[in-house]
């Protein structure tokens, strides 16, 4: 090696060896002294047309580059498995593992001494934060930014939307010309969904974390200054690489903790606990569900934005962004973990102001002393199960009722629009085989419809409970992730109709009320019901997907392989 850096394995080689990993280079017009030692910057690029979250990353590439060039580095973009939310079937849930071992191997395999991971979409932020975590080289991210607030017919719409519209179309109150016309209102800008759901959950987390330059999460995508953020984020991943700050040493206990607190209080999805748990695995931090329950418990709600409230992330960067939410979280934070522009995070919220109560509120008079995601336990979910109590409806956060269960998501489709099915708004609605073993890939789906017939009466919530994943844009009584899932025979697998289930979310429990015998002798006649498949990737992640309460992540996925790679290629 002549350099110091591990890109100088490639370029700095004399010989065969080094002709060839530069000749082929310099087809691209990059001149001799590119290759002398200075740091090669990654741009792990998400972009693509079927991703439209992340469609203007090629973009936001060019300014990384900017950035890049004009701190002496030298930029290489790539592009890695881009898994848009929208499209993807069965659900993107399904290829975050196989995204993230794309990105570890790329990174890996190539030259380059740090890597500017460019993320937006739902999966696309825990899958190359994963990847870039089992490598562990100076790592910092850039999110798309959040799209512009929707506006339809006078009013400001966002993704949560999809929702109130779908119910609406049920009901009767919306026809499908105007369902159309709210398509073209919502989506008006680049940018990833406009609300708290999972993708500005993400690129909170990622922030609160320190992995990205302050404001990352909320600058809207079409601002320029998004632009700017991608330019200094540029500049930071060649300071990063020449004091050689690796991702580990960002990522400490007292980070994830960081993320967990400003997660609770900005209401963020309910899809933070899965990602974050996946990469505490691969960086090696100690980190359970009773975590997430402990740290979020007392943090009130102090960020007014939907589906909690009533703002988009467009507001909240007006309003002083998550720099701000932080300096009000003060009294909660570790100020002195270490973020990737050098400085604490202390020290990159002191002097944040807030500049709309409406959207950011104090920790004195907040939006909801609820707030963060519930871990809720009993016989129903042995080891564990989540709700976003923020989200919910105080009127049914303790409350019994008779399961009306459907086996997985063809019985419920073929059932709940049934004029004859047995509900009533106290009923407790049970969607089984939706988890990751048993779609697979645990599908958003745990938010699923209010009966028919009970919308028409005007209900809008039930208590809704299922192994499966919720959009971070729903809403509702939804208990969600329950461990072990249907399809690996706990009590779950085996609820029938008619049962009685109390859920308590304050006593964080949730009980199945039928006797340990019963359970036993239906265990005994129960059979799985689900499709296992013999081949390709789907046969590995149904082999080796774990359960929701450990982030279900590949088994083999777990921790880390370094950096170093001792062999040549010819
Ligand atoms: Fe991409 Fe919501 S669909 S962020
Ligand atoms: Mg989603």
């Amino acid at each position: 090696m002549n350099g110091k850096y591990r890109s100088q394995n490639w370029f700095g080689k004399t010989g065969k060896d080094g002709f060839i990993y530069r000749a082929w280079m310099k087809n691209q017009g990059i001149p001799t002294h590119e290759f002398d030692g200075r740091p090669v910057i990654g741009i792990c690029n998400t972009w693509s047309e079927l991703t439209p979250c992340n469609a203007h990353f090629r973009e936001l590439a060019e300014s990384v580059k900017h950035g890049v060039y004009e701190a002496g580095g030298f930029p290489v973009e790539f592009p890695v498995m881009s898994l848009g939310e929208t499209l993807i079937k069965p659900t993107a849930m399904l290829y975050r593992n196989l995204a993230s071992m794309d990105v570890e191997e790329s990174i890996r395999a190539n030259p380059v001494d740090g890597v500017v991971l460019l993320c937006g979409c739902d999966k696309t932020t825990p899958s190359l934060v994963m990847g870039a975590c089992s490598v562990n080289i100076p790592t910092i991210v850039v999110s798309g930014g959040p799209m512009l607030t929707g506006k339809f017919q006078g009013k400001d719409i966002g993704t949560s939307d999809v929702w109130r519209f779908n119910d609406a179309v049920r009901s009767g109150a919306m026809d499908q010309d105007q369902l159309v016309m709210a398509e073209a209102s919502m989506c008006r800008s680049r940018g990833h969904c406009a609300v708290m759901g999972t993708a500005s959950t993400m690129a909170s987390m990622v922030e609160s974390l320190g992995l990205s330059l302050p404001h990352n999460a909320a600058i809207p995508a079409a601002d320029a200054r998004r632009k700017v953020l991608a330019h200094l984020s540029g500049i930071r991943a060649v300071e990063l690489v020449r004091n050689q700050v690796n991702i580990s040493d960002i990522l400490t206990k007292e980070a994830f903790e960081n993320a967990i607190i400003i997660n609770a209080a900005i209401g963020g999805s309910t899809n933070f606990i899965i990602h974050l748990l996946a990469i505490a695995g691969r960086i090696g931090v100690d980190l359970s569900l009773d975590d997430f329950d402990r740290l979020s418990r007392n943090v009130p709600l102090i960020a007014n934005l939907q589906p909690s409230g009533k703002y988009f992330m467009e507001d909240l960067y007006y309003a002083g962004g998550i720099p701000s939410v932080m300096r009000e979280l003060d009294s909660f934070l570790h100020k002195d973990c270490i973020t990737v522009n050098g400085k604490t995070i202390g020290e990159n919220f002191q002097k944040e102001e807030c500049y709309n109560r409406q959207v950011i509120a104090t920790v004195n008079q907040p939006f909801n002393e609820l707030s963060g995601v519930a871990v809720i336990k009993g016989n129903l979910c042995e080891n564990g199960a989540v709700i976003k109590p923020s989200a919910a409806s105080s009127h049914l956060l303790q409350h019994t009722g008779k399961a009306v269960v459907f086996e997985d998501i063809e019985d419920y489709k073929a059932r709940i629009d049934d004029p004859n099915l047995d509900v009533d708004e106290n009923s407790i609605l049970v969607l089984k085989n939706v988890g990751p073993k048993g779609y697979p890939g645990m599908p958003e789906v745990g938010n699923m419809g209010i009966p028919t017939k009970l919308l028409a009466k005007g209900v809008t919530d039930m208590v809704r409970i299922s192994d499966g994943r919720m959009s971070g844009t729903g809403f509702g009584t939804v208990v969600l992730h329950v461990s072990p899932e249907a399809a690996l025979g706990g009590n779950f697998a085996v609820v029938q109709n008619g049962d009685l289930i109390s859920l308590d979310v304050p006593g964080r429990s949730i009980t199945l009320h039928v006797s340990e015998e019963e359970l036993k002798e239906r265990k005994k006649r129960w059979k799985p019901r689900i499709k296992n498949y013999d081949r390709g990737y789907v046969h590995l992640y149904q082999t080796h997907v774990e359960q929701a309460h450990l982030g279900a992540d590949l088994d083999f996925l777990k921790g880390s392989s370094g950096s170093e790679v001792t062999r040549d290629s010819h």
